[in-house]
C-alpha cells in the first residue's frame, strides 16, 4: 500500500507545479550541516541548490512560509565548508531565509532516544528510508545504502543514505552517498568490488566500489546510471557518459529498474526489472550491458543469488526474487536463469525489496529488507529488518529458503529466564514480569495445542503468532508444518518499539508486523485452545545505538 502511494507521490510531485525559476539567495558554507526547515502544512516547492564543483542539486522541499518549522532537516556539507552555494526558488516564496548553517544538527542529542525511536532496527537520523540498496561488504565495513529522502519523512527526493557496519548490528550514518542531478532522482540498485579494475575506474591498489542505479527522469522513463567511488562509499563520482542502458522503448513501459549486479566467472551480471519480470544483462566492464534473457512473473527490487542445499556445496541452486519476496528456485548458467520450482514465500508482513550482500568474508548469503513501518509522531520513517542468513533446506515440500537473524544478531540477547512445560496462564504470568517492552525483547517460545485450532501470542491489539491449525495458516499466510501431523510450533520473536518480527520453526517462515505501542496492551499475552508453553527462552537486547 504504502509503496504505492509513494510511487504515486513520486509521480504527481515530478510533473507540476514546481519549477524552480525566479529568485536567488547566495549562502557561504559557515559549518557543517545545511539545515532545512519542514512544515507540512505547505505544498512542496523545487528548489536547486548550486554548490560549485558540483552538478546543479533538485530539492523538494516543505518550506514553512509561516516561520514555523514542525522540525528540521539537514545535509552535511563538511566537505563544502567555505563555498558560496546558490539556492534558486520559485518568485515570492517566504521562509527560505530559515535555510542556515549549524555545527549540530537541530535537536541532534535527542536522536535514537524518541519514544517511537526503534532499538534494534536500522533507522536513519531524519527523513524517509525505503529500499536498502548497495549492500556490499568492502575492507571491513558492511555497507547499507538506502533509498532517502533527506529533507522530509515523506518518500520523495530519492538519494542513497549511507550507513556502514562493522558486526551488522551497530550502524555509523554517514553523509549521503548519491544525489540526484539534472538526469533525475537516484532510485533503487545495487554495488560491487571491481578487483579486477574491469572499469577502468580503480586505482592502483584501489579497486573501485561501482554503484548501479536507476535513474528515475520523471516523464522520460527510467533508466539505468552508475557511478564510482575509491574512498570506501564515501563519497561517489557519477559516470560520465550515464545512462547505461535505457531499455524504456523496447519495454513500451516507464517501469524499468532496480539494477542488481554480481560478477559470474569472469564477467559480470545485472538483474534488472522490465516490466513484467527480470531481464539478465551481461558485460565485461560494467560500462557495457547486452541483454541476454528474461524470466517473466516479478515485480521491482530483483535478486538472483546461489546457495548449497543442505549445506552441499557441490551442487547449489539459484534463489531469484522480486521485492515481495516471493521466489523461484532454479538454475543459472551465467546467462539465463531456469526456474525448477516457485513461486514460494519466505517471509510475510512488512517486508519489502530485500536485498543481499555481495562480496561477503565468509561466503553468508546476509539479506536485509525494507520494513514498510510508520513511526508515529517522530521525524524519520521506515526501517530496516534485522539482517538474516539466507540458507536452502529440502523439506517435505521441496527445497525452500530458509532465513534466521544472522549470528551477530542473536549473539547481542541477554538470557533473563528459560522455562520448561508451562500452561498457558503460567507463561502468561512469566511474560507479565516483562513489563518494560518499550525495550528490545526476544521471546522464544516452543508452543503445542492440544486441539487442532489456535495458538497465538498478542501484543498490543495484534497478533504477533497467530497459528490456526484447522485452515493450516500462520499470520494468515498458507504454512504447513514439516511434520503435518506435529501440534507443535517453535517462533522466536524479536519485539521492538514499532514493530515485531517473528520467525517460525527456524526460519522456513518469518512474518514482520507493525506495531503500535499506544494500542492495547503492551503486555505480550498467549492464547489460544488451552496450549501449553513447552519451552520458553526469554532476553533482553541492548539498544543497537548504546554506544
Ligand atoms: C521499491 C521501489 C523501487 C524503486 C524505489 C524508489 O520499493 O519502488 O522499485 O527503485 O522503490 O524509491
Amino acid at each position: 500500500m504504502k509503496n504505492l502511494h509513494k510511487l504515486l507521490l513520486g509521480a504527481l510531485c515530478m510533473g507540476v507545479a514546481m519549477s524552480a525559476t525566479g529568485a536567488e539567495r547566495t549562502l557561504k558554507v559557515t559549518d557543517r550541516y545545511m539545515v532545512v526547515p519542514v512544515s507540512h502544512k505547505f505544498d512542496r516547492v523545487r528548489l536547486k541548490v548550486a554548490i560549485p564543483g558540483l552538478e546543479d542539486m533538485p530539492v523538494v522541499v516543505r518550506i514553512p512560509q509561516d516561520g514555523k518549522a514542525e522540525y528540521y532537516t539537514f545535509r552535511d556539507m563538511s566537505a563544502h565548508k567555505g563555498k558560496k552555494i546558490t539556492i534558486t526558488y520559485p518568485d515570492g516564496l517566504k521562509g527560505i531565509d530559515l535555510i542556515t548553517f549549524k555545527p549540530e544538527i537541530p535537536d541532534e542529542a535527542s536522536i535514537y532516544h524518541e519514544p517511537n525511536r526503534p532499538q534494534m532496527h536500522f533507522t536513519t537520523r531524519r527523513g524517509w528510508i525505503n529500499d536498502p540498496n548497495g549492500l556490499v561488504y568492502y575492507d571491513g565495513e558492511y555497507h547499507l545504502f538506502y533509498q532517502h529522502n533527506p529533507y522530509e519523512r515523506d518518500w520523495e527526493n530519492m538519494t542513497w543514505g549511507h550507513a556502514v557496519s562493522k558486526d551488522l548490528v551497530h550502524w555509523q550514518e554517514l553523509p549521503t552517498a548519491i544525489h540526484p542531478d539534472s538526469l533525475g532522482t537516484i532510485f533503487s540498485g545495487s554495488a560491487v568490488i571491481d578487483y579486477r579494475n574491469t572499469s577502468g575506474f580503480g586505482k592502483k591498489d584501489k579497486p573501485a566500489m561501482v554503484a548501479f542505479y536507476t535513474i528515475e527522469t520523471g516523464g522520460k522513463g527510467q533508466k539505468q546510471g552508475m557511478a564510482y567511488s575509491l574512498d570506501n562509499g564515501r563519497t561517489f563520482t557519477k559516470y560520465a557518459h550515464n545512462p547505461i542502458i535505457d531499455s524504456t522503448d523496447k519495454w513500451q513501459t516507464n517501469d524499468t529498474r532496480d539494477p542488481r549486479v554480481f560478477p559470474y566467472g569472469d564477467h559480470w551480471v545485472m538483474v534488472l526489472n522490465e516490466r513484467d519480470g527480470h531481464s539478465i544483462y551481461r558485460s565485461d566492464n560494467l560500462r557495457d550491458w547486452t541483454f541476454v534473457s528474461h524470466t517473466t512473473g516479478f515485480w521491482e527490487c530483483p535478486d538472483l543469488f546461489p546457495l548449497p542445499v543442505d549445506g552441499n556445496e557441490a551442487n547449489p541452486l539459484w534463489v531469484m526474487w522480486g521485492a515481495s519476496g516471493t521466489y523461484m528456485i532454479g538454475r543459472f548458467d551465467g546467462e539465463k536463469f531456469t526456474p525448477l520450482s516457485g513461486k514460494h514465500r519466505f517471509a510475510g508482513g512488512s517486508l519489502y525489496a530485500t536485498q543481499t550482500y555481495n562480496n561477503t568474508p565468509d561466503g553468508r548469503r546476509i539479506a536485509i529488507a525494507w520494513g514498510r513501518q510508520g513511526h508515529p509522531g517522530e521525524n524519520f520513517n521506515g526501517q530496516m529488518l534485522i539482517p538474516t542468513e539466507l540458507s536452502l533446506r529440502t523439506t517435505k515440500d521441496g527445497v525452500r529458503l530458509v532465513s534466521k537473524p544472522v549470528a551477530e544478531f542473536e549473539a547481542i540477547a541477554k538470557p533473563v529466564g528459560s522455562w520448561k512445560n508451562l500452561t498457558q496462564d503460567q507463561a502468561n504470568e512469566i511474560l507479565a514480569k516483562q513489563a518494560d517492552t518499550t525495550k528490545p525483547l526476544r521471546i522464544r517460545a516452543k508452543m503445542r495445542l492440544s486441539h487442532a485450532t489456535d495458538a497465538f501470542l498478542e501484543l498490543n491489539g495484534r497478533r504477533v503468532i497467530d497459528y490456526d491449525l484447522n485452515q493450516t495458516r500462520l499470520n494468515g499466510y498458507h504454512y504447513s508444518p514439516q511434520d503435518p501431523t506435529s501440534m507443535e510450533l517453535t517462533a522466536d520473536v524479536y519485539v521492538d518499539r514499532t514493530s515485531t518480527e517473528a520467525f517460525f520453526d527456524g526460519g522456513l517462515f518469518s512474518d514482520s508486523q507493525e506495531r503500535d505501542m499506544k494500542r492495547g496492551s503492551s503486555t505480550p499475552r498467549f492464547g489460544g485452545n488451552r496450549i501449553t508453553i513447552e519451552e520458553l527462552d526469554i532476553y533482553t537486547l541492548p539498544s543497537i545505538w548504546e554506544k
